[in-house]
């Protein structure tokens, strides 16, 4: 067996456990894994691919990034070209991808992304190439795992800064707003902001008021509590409003969302009159060593990936279902954001813990 493997989207922490798990647990089984080099593109004949053997993939579980390369730009199927005049247009490329895998001589793919890299896992398996899709991402959205690998160590990194920010917050008596990372979904901001101790958590699914926001603040203030934390998830947005966007991207990739934090801190220092300061934490989310929690998942989802090579069950991906890895049909699985739901045990408790959820 031939395993060719790849990395697609944002990278997220845990990405070279995942890889490493593939190469040892096909070498188990004395078969042969290949890396394809940023996203699709060694397959499209601008990168190359790599031989991956158990020396090399030695000591790297621990790592952040992917040594693999990734990017986000990659949709073999709305691949972006320029025209002799420098304008943008797609093509499809993905027969020329289906041609490279077979002429690699590959058996199997093992596709590791968020939901973007796996509807493309997915158009890729419709087109008859034996896929397996691995979930990945910070912002734990993928459907049909309880969570990604990446995402506990976004969320202790998000954490510790949100501990840090108390010490000044409280000594210059100010409102600090912390803008996270997370797309459409809250789950970064809500889990940070419970375990770092946040005054007001703002997510995507709960359009805010700004008002409840800023009676929150006042509120501390009336107590004594002089200074506030207030987490907002980039995709937080104002009732009635939509959120905002840095950058809007070509068609088939996604937009940058961003620059709420901000926003939010404008408008509560107008209103409150309270001296505020914001920031956004940003890509350090995305870095450093995995947390033993995405280590563990990450190396039994590379485990779990090739077990499904073993077993010809392709068009699936692997999922966290405790404390089983289980097989979700890919079709299951594209198209759908996993949200925090507004019922939850985790919402439920900031609410009792006196957390504002700006609503
Ligand atoms: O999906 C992971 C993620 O880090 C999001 O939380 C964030 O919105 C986005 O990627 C940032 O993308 P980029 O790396 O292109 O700035």
């Amino acid at each position: 067996m031939r395993i060719a493997i790849s990395t697609g989207g944002g990278d997220a922490p845990g990405l070279n456990a995942v890889i490493r798990a593939i190469v040892l647990s096909a070498h188990t089984r004395g078969w042969h894994a290949y890396g394809i080099r940023r996203g699709y593109n060694g397959l499209l004949g601008d990168d190359g691919i790599i031989t991956l053997t158990p020396d090399k993939v030695r000591g790297i579980t621990h790592l952040g990034g992917t040594i693999l390369g990734t990017t986000n730009r990659g949709n073999p199927f709305r691949w972006a070209v320029k025209d002799a005049s420098g304008a943008e247009r797609e093509v499809d490329r993905s027969d020329e991808l289906i041609a490279g895998f077979g002429a690699s001589g590959f058996d199997a793919l093992i596709s590791i992304g968020g939901d973007g890299s796996l509807k493309i896992a997915y158009d890729l398996w419709r087109k008859g190439l034996p896929v397996i899709g691995v979930p990945k991402t910070i912002d734990n959205d993928v459907t049909g795992t309880l969570e990604t690998f990446g995402f506990d160590t976004a969320v202790s990194t998000a954490s510790e800064a949100i501990d840090k920010l108390h010490s000044t917050a409280e000594s210059h008596e100010r409102v600090m707003v912390v803008e996270l990372m997370g797309r459409e979904a809250g789950w970064i901001a809500l889990h940070s902001g419970i375990a770092a101790s946040a005054d007001v958590i703002l997510l995507p699914e709960i359009p805010f008021d700004i008002e409840q926001v800023c009676a929150k603040i006042r509120a501390r203030d009336a107590a004594g509590r002089h200074f506030s934390i207030v987490v907002v998830a980039e995709g937080a947005k104002p009732r009635g409003e939509e959120p905002i966007l840095l950058e809007r991207r070509a068609a088939g990739t996604v937009d940058r969302l961003g620059g709420i934090g901000s926003m939010v801190a404008r408008a509560v220092a107008q209103r409150t009159g309270k001296e505020t300061r914001s920031l956004v934490l940003g890509h350090i989310q995305r870095g450093g060593s995995p947390t033993t929690f995405d280590r563990l998942l990450a190396l039994r989802f590379g485990s779990a990936a090739v077990r499904a090579v073993a077993d010809g069950a392709y068009g699936v991906m692997v999922g966290f279902a405790p404390p089983d890895i289980v097989r979700v049909p890919l079709v299951d699985v594209i198209g759908r954001t996993k949200n925090v739901p507004l019922d939850s045990d985790t919402v439920r408790t900031a609410r009792d813990l006196g957390i504002s959820l700006g609503d």
